[in-house]
């Protein structure tokens, strides 16, 4: 028999299904399956299913936002008008004084696996650099260990994974040495998980007769999950000030840019985020817009056609300022957010779910089935005082690896061109010549930005074939 007290509370919420092969499991996966469910907020995914906790209403949402106030690339370049009134020399000299100082972390969201790739493993172990076929956790890491060397200061690194991607992600970084970053400056932690429900009923849905199928409870879980792996607790002993966020699937961010991080300092933003200017209404971007006085992302899946769609009196988007995923966080600001983490909004995806019938079959749906819950770290932004936007141009900072060969955007041949052609761009900054057509790879250790290959690269030099820049033997 299950334990009595968890069989009427899932009985009370007509949930008694989940333990229905209970006779047939072995006591190892009875104890499984109740520890599994003893973690279950039935009342919350009850409250969810039934659309009784209090949620945004996106669309509407969306129809009364205006545009966010922002630094914009004409501003960078000193020839603006923004409001926020901000120098970019002050703000590189700015950043990079912290980062001498030590003061600067790394946070990167590695949760998601490489689906939409046809890659079953965590998306960071996909080899993508052109030349070198460095995985993603290798160019992050390299670049914490190029900027540590650059700086003279560790930038330590805090990697969330999920209960999907973090066994093979930990074996992965063993066995490959972290790339050089040293053990102490890497902390690997998990995020949380939500279970699916069946959109019609709202039943819970098994993975097998011992689990539910469970799936990670979206990047909103990552202020929890800091504070629960004590990374908060080290941040503060370490003197880390503040954290550059990113995610895993773009190997061209410029990790810890001296420029964004000294805007958000002169501003005293608490949380600072680079915006792209989208090409296309649909382009699959976060939105960055004012409600009242407060910034928000409405994400591109909560943005009704027609409001993505509005134009300026001179033809540009309306809502032009996309987001990349790309933010500077205070470590305060996360630690005062603590209190708050429980109350970010749900968001609410229907997806396909493979799930067992009554009978214990695996049912592969062909039409979405399931709703699956997930928090956004971005929801936090409303509450971040002086939130600031700098606009970086994709080149600068955004390729991300999403799908498979064969689809227009975001795919292997497609990130590469973008990791070529700023390459390409750092060395002909520092006066070298690239033949045409000729494919460049920079090792982040042997040079992490551009300041860095000018320190490298003799002026008038010129490369006619294809060249790995790396101090590798
Ligand atoms: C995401 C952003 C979108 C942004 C776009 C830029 C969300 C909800 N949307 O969209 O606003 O414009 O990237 O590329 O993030 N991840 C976790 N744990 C989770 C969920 C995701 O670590 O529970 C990580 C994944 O590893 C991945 C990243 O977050 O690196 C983004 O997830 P993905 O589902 O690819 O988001 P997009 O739909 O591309």
């Amino acid at each position: 028999m299950p334990p009595q007290e968890l069989a009427n509370r899932f009985q009370s919420f007509g949930q008694q299904h989940a333990l229905a092969f209970w006779d047939e499991l072995s006591p190892d996966e009875q104890s499984h399956l109740a520890s599994q469910l003893a973690a279950i907020d039935l009342e919350l995914i009850d409250s969810l299913f039934k659309g009784d906790v209090d949620q945004p209403d996106w669309a509407a949402e969306a129809r009364r936002a205006t545009p966010p106030p922002a630094m914009r690339l004409a501003d960078r370049r000193g020839e603006g008008t923004s409001s926020l009134g901000l120098s970019p020399a002050e703000a590189k000299q700015t950043g990079a004084a912290a980062m001498a100082a030590g003061k600067v972390g790394i946070l990167l969201v590695a949760g998601g696996q490489g689906s939409r790739l046809g890659f079953e493993h965590p998306k960071g172990m996909y080899p993508i650099a052109p030349l070198s076929h460095a995985t993603l956790f290798e160019i992050h890491l390299k670049k914490a260990v190029g900027l540590a060397k650059k700086y003279g200061k560790p930038v330590p690194v805090y990697l969330m994974t999920s209960p999907v991607t973090h066994d093979e992600t930990v074996a992965f970084l063993a066995e490959h040495k972290n790339f050089g970053l040293p053990a102490g400056d890497l902390l690997v932690f998990c995020q949380g998980t939500m279970p699916a429900v069946d959109d019609k009923t709202g039943k819970l849905l098994l993975a097998g007769k011992d689990q539910l199928f469970l799936s990670p409870d979206g990047h909103g879980g990552t202020v929890a999950a800091l504070e629960r792996s004590g990374a908060i607790a080290q941040m503060r002993q370490r003197g880390i000030e503040q954290l550059f966020y990113f995610q895993v699937d773009n190997p061209i961010v410029p990790i810890c840019d001296a420029e964004l991080v000294g805007y958000h300092l002169l501003s005293k933003s608490e949380l600072t985020s680079i915006a792209v200017a989208k090409q296309t209404p649909a382009e699959k971007l976060g939105n960055f817009v004012m409600l009242g006085d407060r910034l928000h992302v409405i994400e591109y899946s909560d943005f009704p056609a027609d409001v993505a769609a509005k134009l300026n009196d001179d033809g540009s988007l309306r809502f032009w300022a996309g987001s990349i995923a790309i933010h500077v966080f205070d470590v305060a600001f996360l630690e005062r957010m603590l209190s708050f983490k429980d109350a970010l909004p749900f968001h609410i995806a229907h997806k396909k779910v493979p799930h067992l019938n009554d009978e214990g079959k695996l049912v592969e749906p062909t039409e979405p089935n399931a709703l699956k819950f997930e928090r956004f770290i971005f929801d936090l932004l409303p509450q971040a005082a002086r939130p600031i936007v700098v606009e970086y141009t994709e080149e600068e900072c955004f390729a991300p690896l999403k799908n498979a060969p064969g689809e227009p955007k975001d795919t292997p041949e497609y990130v590469q061109r973008f990791m070529i052609a700023q390459h390409r761009e750092w060395l002909e900054a520092a006066g070298a010549k690239v033949a045409e057509g000729v494919a460049v790879e920079i090792d982040p250790v042997w040079a992490v930005d551009a300041e860095e290959v000018a320190k490298r690269v003799k002026a008038g030099t010129a490369f006619s074939e294809e060249t790995l820049f790396s101090d590798a033997k």
